[in-house]
């Protein structure tokens, strides 16, 4: 198949690599009476500076509680079990709830799944925005205020008009957009964008995900972007990373992902892109993952993998570097 991938900038495609956020084997269980789900088990991986990283799989693989973990956000009964959430060096699975509100919104931001049917809809757009900016910075200038707030719509693409509208008056792009700037009003480091296009039509979608590239671009802001569009993730991200039932399975510069997928689980995801011409389903194995609460030992994907070998029923592949920035967890390759 054939993606068509984002524009590169004109200085290549490598991003810069200073990592703004570093994840060494993060564990998220949600307890429940019959034993621990084991939603993130042991999961690393880095986001680099003024890159989106484009996190992708099946529902139920852990992308939200991931994202959740990163925002120390994880809602009982899931708890953080292990592992270390470095932003800028500091360990956020360390620091008190005090600091953690400044690091949230300042350096953090998060647009949840469905963030846009959370908007008030009888509350204009502009007392939204306000309200944002005023929690967290206190009482401003009106002028002020007005200005930027403009000046933040018009970075995402919508007009002016949006400034006294409500969302009930807008279409499900433009309130995502909203949702968009609402997220980037305190100018974090890093966002944090959990399946934004997913609720709106193909068309849109393209839009929104182009919202997003500007705002990286003019922001030189870092993205974690969920989604399970492979064909838009195609498009918007510069690496790739792709989870499987609790586990990372392969991360890769998105090209890479594409023209030579490593993982068989990767490589049923890219087959299953629809085409222009066929819709083709994901050929995974009948049958669902196996459950949470009791992985096998060996490989997570055993039970679905069509290369399954002896080896991948009693010991786990780790995540591995095995070409250039291209780490992958599969015996295959060792
Ligand atoms: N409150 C909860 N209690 C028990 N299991 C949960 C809870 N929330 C999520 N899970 C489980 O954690 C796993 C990961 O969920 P989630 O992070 O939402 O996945 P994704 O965002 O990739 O769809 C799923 O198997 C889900 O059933
Ligand atoms: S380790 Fe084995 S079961 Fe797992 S993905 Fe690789 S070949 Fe398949
Ligand atoms: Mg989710």
């Amino acid at each position: 198949m054939t993606a068509n991938f984002k524009q590169q900038s004109p200085t290549g495609s490598t991003p810069a690599r200073e990592a703004v956020l570093e994840i060494n084997n993060l564990k998220v269980y949600y307890a429940t009476p019959t034993g621990d789900v084991r939603a993130v088990d042991d999961v690393s991986f880095k986001v680099y500076e003024g890159e989106i990283l484009g996190l992708v799989g099946e529902s139920g693989c852990g992308k939200t509680t991931t994202a959740m973990a990163i925002l120390r956000m994880v809602q009982p009964p899931g708890r953080i079990v292990g592992g270390q959430i470095l932003l800028d060096s500091i360990d956020l699975t360390k620091v008190t709830e005090g600091e953690l509100r400044d690091i949230r919104w300042n350096t953090l931001a998060l647009i949840p799944q469905g963030a846009m049917n959370s908007l008030n809809p009888v509350m204009r757009v502009k007392t939204q925005i306000e309200e944002a900016i005023e929690t967290h910075e206190g009482r401003q200038p009106p002028d002020k205020l007005k200005k930027r707030i403009m000046d933040l719509l018009g970075l995402v693409g919508l007009p002016s008009r949006v400034y006294n509208m409500y969302p009930h008056e807008l279409s499900g792009g433009m309130k995502q957009r909203v949702c968009i700037a609402m997220a980037i009003v305190l100018h974090p480091s890093l966002v944090i964008a959990d399946e934004p296009t997913s609720a709106l039509d193909v068309v849109v979608q393209r839009v929104v995900g182009q919202t997003l590239l500007d705002v990286k671009e003019r922001l030189g802001v870092s993205m974690i972007l969920i989604g399970h569009d492979m064909g838009l993730q195609a498009q918007l991200v510069d690496r790739l990373a792709v989870m499987y039932a609790g586990h990372m399975v392969e991360i890769a510069p998105v090209e890479n992902v594409f023209d030579d997928p490593l993982h068989p689980y990767t490589q049923l995801l890219i087959e299953s892109i629809p085409s222009i011409r066929e819709r083709k389903p994901l050929k995974l194995t009948e049958g669902l993952t196996h459950d949470l609460r009791n992985p096998p030992p060996g490989c997570i994907f055993q039970e679905r993998c069509p290369k399954v070998m002896d080896v991948c029923r009693s010991v786990k592949p780790i995540l591995l570097e095995v070409k250039a920035e291209h780490q992958v967890a599969c015996h295959l390759y060792e």
